[in-house]
This record gives structure tokens, C-alpha cells and sequence, in this order.
């Protein structure tokens, strides 16, 4: 299992929200830098998928300092619930929130995707951008998001995969695995995080691979499409009715 910070103990889950509390300080613009901005297109793209279903109740798994649960305000929905284990990137979020006015909108608060806090089918979508990877255990993540999706409800989840085209992969790698780590430790004083970050891209299993074990939990109507010459994908599955 891929782990921040290999000298220290602890559990992965442990070692990621001390990682995300370390870099929420740097966190929205490092995103933004990093990837020249092509992030938000992604996002955008993941919640018109989102909006096939009209969600009137939407979860956001992992939500970070909640960009994506910013983004689905163009969906109306009733109700948006972000949750996440790390207070330093939840306390950046709510933040946010306040500067842009947006704290009666959407609520943030702190949560375990391996053990939602909520009860059974109360949400008629859920999203994940960027965090499976970092789940300690990633059927258990999904099994409780099927939990709480109501029947028919969609989970649309975004994440960064290994690009196909041999030209590209190679000129991207060096990006990613010398650059990005480079001027990630630069700008947020944690040289682990941005080495973990391909690293984790590296062992996650991507395209069909995840597919497979989204269907194992239970998703129906699986699919995804690749971003951006296949760095990010987007993938989608639905709770049977
Ligand atoms: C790369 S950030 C993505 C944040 C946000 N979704 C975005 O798109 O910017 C990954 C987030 O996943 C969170 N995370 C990792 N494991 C989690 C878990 N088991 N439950 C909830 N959040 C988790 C981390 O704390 C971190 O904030």
C-alpha cells in the first residue's frame, strides 16, 4: 500500500489527513498551478454527468476545500454535504465559503468515507474528485457510498490515471514524477506529498480495473471516459432501483 510518509508509522488513513492538514494552506493554488487550471474543465465535466439525474441531495466524498461542491451549485440541488478527514482542508474550505458567500449553500464537515456518518438512502448523488486514491480501503469507501445513495441515485467519481499513448506517457511522466514533486515541495514545504501523488496515481487501478470493483460493490451501469489523453478519468455507476 502507497503511503505518504514512509519513514513514520501509523496507517495510511492517519498519514493522509496529517499530509492534507500539512499542504491545505497550499492546496487551492498548487491545484490551479500544477495542472495549468485543467482541473476545473474536469470537474465541470463531472458535474454535467451529475446532472442527468437532477440531484435535489448531493454528497461530496473527500471534498477537500470543497471546489467540487462549489461547482455543483449550478445543479440547484436542495442540499449539498461535504465531508472529509482532514480539519486543516475542511477549516480552508469553510473559508472559501465565506468569502464567497456560499455558507448557507453548502455545509462541510468531517467524516470518514469508510464510515458515513449518514443513514441509508439519502442521497440522490454522490461525487468523489481525486480522493479514492487515498482511501485506506477502497471497497469499504464505495460500499458506503452505495449505502447511502438512495435506489437509482449516481456516483460520479474523478481521478487521475496513467495516460496510454507511449509519446505522451513519456513526456508526461517526466512532469509528473520531476517537476510536479519538485515544485510541489518547493511551494508547500512537504516533499512527500507531491512524491506520493504519482506514486499513488502510479498503483491506483485505473480504467476497467476500476470499473471491476466498483461493479463488485455493487454499481450498475458502470462506464468511464478519459480526460485530457487519459490523465484523469471519470468514472460513473449507478445504486439499482
Ligand atoms: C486530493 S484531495 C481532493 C479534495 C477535493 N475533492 C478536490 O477535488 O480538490 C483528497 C482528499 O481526500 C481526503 N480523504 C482521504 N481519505 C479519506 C477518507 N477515508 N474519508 C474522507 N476523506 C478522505 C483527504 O483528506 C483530502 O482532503
Amino acid at each position: 500500500m502507497v503511503k505518504p510518509y514512509i519513514e513514520s508509522g501509523g496507517n495510511k488513513k492517519d498519514q493522509i489527513s496529517r499530509m492534507f492538514d500539512n499542504i491545505a494552506w497550499r492546496y487551492d493554488f498548487l491545484n490551479h498551478f500544477l495542472s495549468f487550471g485543467i482541473d476545473r474543465r474536469w470537474r465541470g465535466r463531472a458535474i454535467h454527468i451529475l446532472s442527468q439525474v437532477s440531484p435535489e441531495t448531493i454528497l461530496d466524498v473527500a471534498c477537500g476545500t470543497g471546489d467540487l461542491s462549489i461547482e455543483a451549485l449550478k445543479l440547484k440541488p436542495r442540499m449539498i454535504i461535504g465531508i472529509d478527514i482532514s480539519e486543516g482542508m475542511l477549516a480552508k474550505g469553510r473559508e472559501k465559503l465565506v468569502r464567497k458567500n456560499l455558507e448557507k449553500s453548502i455545509t462541510l464537515v468531517y467524516g470518514d468515507s469508510e464510515a458515513l456518518q449518514f443513514d441509508d438512502k439519502i442521497f440522490d448523488a454522490a461525487m468523489v474528485a481525486f480522493g479514492v486514491r487515498n482511501f485506506e480501503n477502497i471497497n469499504q469507501g464505495l460500499a458506503e457510498i452505495l449505502r447511502v445513495l438512495k435506489p437509482g441515485g449516481l456516483l460520479v467519481v474523478l481521478e487521475f490515471s496513467k495516460p496510454r499513448s507511449l509519446l505522451f506517457k513519456k513526456i508526461f511522466n517526466f512532469y509528473f514524477f520531476r517537476i510536479l514533486p519538485f515544485m510541489g515541495s518547493l511551494f508547500s514545504k512537504d516533499a512527500s506529498a507531491y512524491s506520493y501523488l504519482p506514486e499513488s496515481v502510479n498503483a491506483f487501478p485505473d480504467r476497467s480495473d476500476f470499473l471491476d470493483i466498483m461493479r463488485k460493490v455493487g454499481f450498475t451501469d458502470t462506464c468511464f471516459e478519459e480526460l485530457t489523453m487519459g490523465i484523469a478519468c471519470l468514472y460513473y455507476g449507478k445504486k439499482e432501483l
